[in-house]
């Protein structure tokens, strides 16, 4: 019988607590994080298979490469927004780990996942934000195994630099000495190509994108009318990301009774949704921090990096 999904879930005020205070600053702005609910993870998959985002093939392109490469000593897998898991197959049937744990916030997500993933390990679905799920991985692994991490398809890139460390040391405190991580990195490339992997001519990451106005309506009661809103992708170089805006056609006025909030808005005024960071392959290094630099595997279709960083106590964190 397939393990039940955990649920260690994000308050509803918390996402009230977060629209409120994105609609709040002088650049509006909303936690890319909520663009996954089940609609919002059904587009990204739909993302996942557009001609010009080749971002996720070349992750899993490495990862099937790589796959029978990894320490045969990880018995014990978890991964960081798994979604529903597809590229995990491999990792799972090389390494035959006595359990994986998939940590996600949609549930329809981990379903899919646990459904695909059942023949290759016991699955312990986890439906929480990542920090959490991770804890309670690190509370629920059996003792004395060693553990790897998987935080694929560049997801990393959606934190802001800041946060990125931060985020990073966090998970490394959480780890024990002989775990691994292998992480994803989107490298920086042609703009026009970057551009179109965020503003496709069908129009999917538009829909991917308001739908995150559509699901404030749903669970705020909101009153976004979402032609009013125009996908916008720029790539600023300086700072080596890409930005996904939605920019108001009008001037408006919008409620949002569940976060206590009514936001105005300007003709041509943007509310930033999401920053995706691309970086260059000398500047890994630097972002491994206290993470021991193992190796990493480069895509020659698609420039993407994928890495093995390892948790060796001896090195101190700075
Ligand atoms: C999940 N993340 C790595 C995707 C990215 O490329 O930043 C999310 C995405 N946003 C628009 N398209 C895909």
């Amino acid at each position: 019988m397939p393990a039940a999904i955990r649920l260690v879930e994000t308050p509803a005020a918390a996402f009230a607590e977060d629209v409120r205070a994105g609609l709040s600053k002088p650049q509006k702005e909303l936690p890319c994080e909520y663009f996954y609910d089940d609609l919002g993870s059904a587009l990204f998959e739909a993302i996942t298979l557009l001609p010009e985002y080749g971002l996720t093939r070349a992750d899993q392109r490495l990862v099937k490469r790589l796959a029978p490469k990894l320490p045969a000593s990880y018995s014990v897998v978890a991964e960081l927004g798994s979604g529903s898991g597809t590229k995990t197959r491999w990792i799972l049937e090389a390494l035959r780990p006595s359990a994986y744990f998939p940590i996600d916030i949609s549930t329809a997500a981990l379903a899919r996942c646990q459904a695909e993933l059942a023949p290759f390990a016991a699955v312990r679905p986890i439906c929480s934000r990542y920090l959490d799920g991770l804890r309670e991985v690190v509370q629920c692994r059996p003792r004395g195994t060693r553990l790897l991490l998987l935080f694929l398809g560049s997801t990393i890139g959606n934190f802001d630099v800041a946060r990125r460390d931060e985020f990073l040391a966090e998970v490394r405190s959480l780890l024990s000495d002989g775990d691994g991580l292998l992480i994803g990195f989107d490298l920086v490339k042609p703009a026009d190509m970057m551009i179109a992997a965020y503003d496709d001519p069908g129009g999917i990451t538009a829909a991917f994108n308001l739908n995150l106005l559509a699901r404030i309506n749903r669970e705020l009661g909101a009153n976004f009318q979402l032609r009013n809103f125009a996908h916008e992708a720029r790539y600023l170089a300086h700072h080596q990301r890409i930005e996904m805006h939605l920019r108001s056609r009008v001037d408006q006025c919008v409620e949002v009774p569940g976060a206590g909030v009514t936001c105005m808005l300007r003709r041509g005024e943007t509310i930033w949704t999401e920053s995706s960071h691309k970086v260059h392959l000398d500047q890994i290094p630097d972002i491994a921090g206290a993470f021991v630099f193992q190796r990493v595997w480069v895509d020659p279709e698609w420039p993407f990096a994928e890495c093995l960083w390892t948790v060796d106590s001896a090195v101190l964190p700075a």
